[in-house]
């Protein structure tokens, strides 16, 4: 039973031209049903001149005014749906860092669209009918736990519902159902494989094959560092809760080379995010989507503040995109030098006396900007031995030549970084506001 597979969606194997036509069909639908129904996107179109009749290439949907996480903010909570309330049978919320949390509404047929995305995510990570699917996403308001969950199902999977959290329990439980997927934020798989360890087990002789790692940026290094550890296949899934949740985009375990959006229902672009002019494939800037079969929160162009690049479909005819190791709201600007986690984690990576737990941390001095970064040395390896701290001078030069910036670096025992059971907070800022 095991070595069946799923077969593919249609839609999966179109050709571009299918693709395309499809696209432009649903996106006239969806323009048509925000500005018949949201007052808001009426207003908004109306304030800049355009109405859904104005789209008739898919080209055309850059007249269309963005969306951002304050328009959201300013209708808070249900004001941008555009189906009564009553007609939603779920809602979720991201809390945020600052401010009122955004929220975001599902009919029953969006939550049926939302578990189909995810479905075709875990199929293309190489789930096969039988398997056991461990969640470690946090349930809740948070799209995570629940949009897992769902897709799984849907999958015909048997699901552990367990969430975020209790880790030593969630290892036990690992060892004892014996899963084989875990679906998880990369940083808390590293929580969950230091617990495994500290329990004297080798974390590749458990059941898990494969591992679905997503909700925070994390490298190609880290890929690695962690199929190593784990002995797994770890592949990314993308997603945002404005947007549905997980499985706007997700890699296919056979190429790794960044997530494929699922564009029968996402319609994506990339822009200039200074300008806002749509950049053509292959060239950095922000990614914008447009959802393409939402009901209850139609989204068009909703701007993602995650930066990267269209790709052409290499598993599927879908478009990738390259993944996402940047976020414009992570980058610091460290005297001048644009400076992103993603470049210090490669770097940290690279030396086996240090540990994948770090947190860089803004200060100000006068006025002046620093950047330290706390990283954990490897358990046995101790901050003060003459190893650890060869290995420090040597991130710290790497840091200088091939991010351009003067950083300090701290060691810390392990536990000395602040561990997290979802999205890790990688960036601390003390400067003064
Ligand atoms: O994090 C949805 C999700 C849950 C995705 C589980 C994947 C797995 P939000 O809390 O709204 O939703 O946060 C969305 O997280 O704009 C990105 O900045 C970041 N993000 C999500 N997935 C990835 C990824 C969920 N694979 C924000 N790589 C997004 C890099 C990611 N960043």
């Amino acid at each position: 039973m095991t070595e069946s597979t799923f077969p593919l969606e249609p839609i999966e194997r179109a050709s571009i031209d299918e693709l395309r036509a499809l696209q432009l069909q649903r996106l006239k639908a969806t323009l048509h049903h925000a500005y018949a129904n949201s007052p808001v996107y009426r207003a908004k179109f109306d304030a800049a001149g355009v109405h859904p009749d104005d789209l008739r290439t898919l080209e055309d949907l850059a007249k269309f005014p963005f969306t951002t996480k304050k328009d959201l903010r300013d209708h808070y909570p249900f004001g941008m749906f555009a189906v009564p309330r009553e007609q939603c049978v779920r809602i979720h919320a991201s809390s945020g860092t600052t401010g009122k949390p955004t929220v975001v509404g599902y009919t029953a047929r969006d939550i049926d669209t939302w578990a189909g995305v995810v479905a075709r995510s875990i199929r293309a990570a190489g789930a096969r009918p039988g398997d056991m699917v461990h969640v470690s996403y946090g349930y809740g308001l948070f799209t995570g736990g629940l949009g897992a969950h769902y897709g799984a199902e849907k999958l015909g999977l048997t699901v552990v519902p367990f969430g975020g959290g209790q880790t030593e329990r969630q290892v036990q439980l690992i060892q004892d159902f014996r899963p084989d997927i875990i679906m998880v934020t990369p940083s808390y798989m590293l929580a969950i494989a230091d617990e495994v360890e500290r329990q004297g087990i080798d974390p590749r002789t458990l059941s898990l094959r494969i591992g679905i790692f997503g909700a925070e940026p994390w490298t190609n290094d880290m890929r690695r560092a962690i199929e190593e550890r784990m002995g797994i296949d770890a592949v990314d899934i993308y997603g945002l809760s404005e947007v549905i949740g997980p499985g706007v985009a997700s890699e296919c375990v056979e190429t790794k080379d960044g997530p494929t959006i699922w564009e029968d229902h996402f319609y994506p672009e990339i822009i200039n995010p200074d300008t806002g002019e749509p950049v053509a494939d292959g060239e950095m800037g922000e990614l914008v989507f447009t959802s393409l079969t939402k009901e209850a929160l139609p989204i068009i162009r909703y701007r993602t503040r995650d930066l990267t690049r269209l790709l052409p479909g290499t598993a599927r005819p879908m478009r990738r995109i390259e993944k996402i190791t940047g976020r414009s709201d992570d980058m610091m600007i460290v005297r001048g030098v644009n400076v992103f986690p993603s470049q210090i984690e490669e770097l940290i990576l690279k030396r086996p006396e240090l540990a994948p737990h770090y947190q860089c941390i803004l200060t100000r001095e006068g006025p002046l900007d620093n950047l330290r970064v706390a990283v954990e040395t490897r358990p046995g390896v101790s901050p003060e031995s003459i190893e650890a701290r060869a290995a420090a001078k040597m991130l710290q030069h790497e840091i200088k030549v091939y991010v351009g910036s003067s950083v300090e670096i701290e060691l810390r025992a392990e536990g000395g970084v602040e561990r997290s059971q979802g999205k890790a907070k990688r960036v601390v800022d003390l400067r003064p506001k």
